[in-house]
């Protein structure tokens, strides 16, 4: 079948790929309408593999200029993902970016697979942010947030469609491996990035990335505590416990729902040894070759 109902929403099957039938409309205007520009930033994200935390970094990185970290910083007033939108859902260059005056550009957001992104995004200087993580973590979190989004099948179906490559944005693998392949390819391009890599050197991370966008975290502020500041700020812990993340609500997603544990591992709580050797099997077959292990 083409379509399968995945609890909130129908996935579609489109050019390979799943896709939220909430989030197609979006990604085909963006194909045919979206104009990139040389000093946009894309971040590109498997679901469920960190996106809110890339998000709350990249949009502090980028306009400290404009927002320095005090009391006043938009990131305690609002959820990362108001901040710094999905192209496919707010497709509109207005809102793309909204009451912004960037320096950076336009540092926007999406889940889209890389071979259906806008040709201009390959074709101009638009850098392109990728973050991924462990498969198994990766499940286990997209389970959870099913179930806060109201899907109805146990965590055994919802498995069987994961491996079957049936999840928003899936199959993970392809996706994945894509922008493993474009990075290695075009490493001025692509910044290919690790949740576990992020949680295990935050600091390291922070400094590359803010290098890669072209906003390198100077000696001065570096003496001034700024990496600590940024990393406490967008931790989650912070994030989690503000307000707006308790409460507010991005598009028809509770806040809160992107905010559970924050660990890496946790896949062991849930899964058997069947279910690690399952998907396992399916890393490494996919993964084979590529030098790429996650
Ligand atoms: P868990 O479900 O394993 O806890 P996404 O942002 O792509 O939807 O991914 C959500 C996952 O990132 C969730 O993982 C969530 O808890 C974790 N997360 C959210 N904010 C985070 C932060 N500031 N630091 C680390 N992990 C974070």
């Amino acid at each position: 079948p083409k379509e399968r109902w995945f609890g909130s929403s129908y996935l579609y099957k489109y050019n390979g790929f799943w896709l939220s039938t909430k989030l197609l409309p979006g990604l085909i205007a963006c194909q045919n309408n979206f104009q990139a520009q040389d000093t946009d930033v894309l971040l590109v994200s498997t679901p469920k593999s960190g996106t809110t935390w890339l998000k709350a970094l990249t949009f502090t990185l980028a306009n400290r200029k404009i927002y320095p970290i005090n009391q006043n910083h938009p990131l305690l007033k609002q959820n990362p993902h108001s901040l710094m939108p999905f192209m496919e859902f707010f497709f509109s260059p207005e809102k793309m970016n909204p009451d912004l005056s960037c320096p950076l550009g336009r540092p926007y957001s999406s889940h889209c697979p890389l071979a259906l992104l806008p040709e201009s995004v390959l074709k101009s200087g638009c850098k392109i942010v990728y973050l991924c993580r462990n498969i198994k973590d990766t499940f286990v979190s997209y389970w959870h947030f099913s179930k806060k989004l109201g899907a109805e099948a146990s965590l055994e179906e919802f498995f069987d469609m994961f491996c079957e490559g049936v999840s928003l944005s899936g199959p993970v693998w392809d996706h994945v491996l894509s922008y493993w392949r474009e990075s290695l390819e075009k490493p001025e391009k692509v910044l290919f990035l690790k949740y576990e890599a992020l949680q295990e050197k935050p600091s390291f991370h922070l400094k590359l990335l803010a290098e890669f966008m072209g906003c390198p975290i100077s000696p001065e502020e570096e003496t001034c505590g700024f990496v600590d500041e940024v990393l406490g700020l967008c931790s989650f812990d912070n994030l989690s416990n503000l307000e707006v993340n308790k409460s507010g609500t991005s598009w028809t997603v509770r806040n809160e729902t992107f905010f559970r544990k924050g660990n890496v591992g946790d896949w062991k709580n849930y899964l058997t040894s069947e279910m690690e050797e399952r998907i396992d099997h399916i890393t490494a077959q996919k993964f084979f070759g590529s030098g790429l292990s996650l």
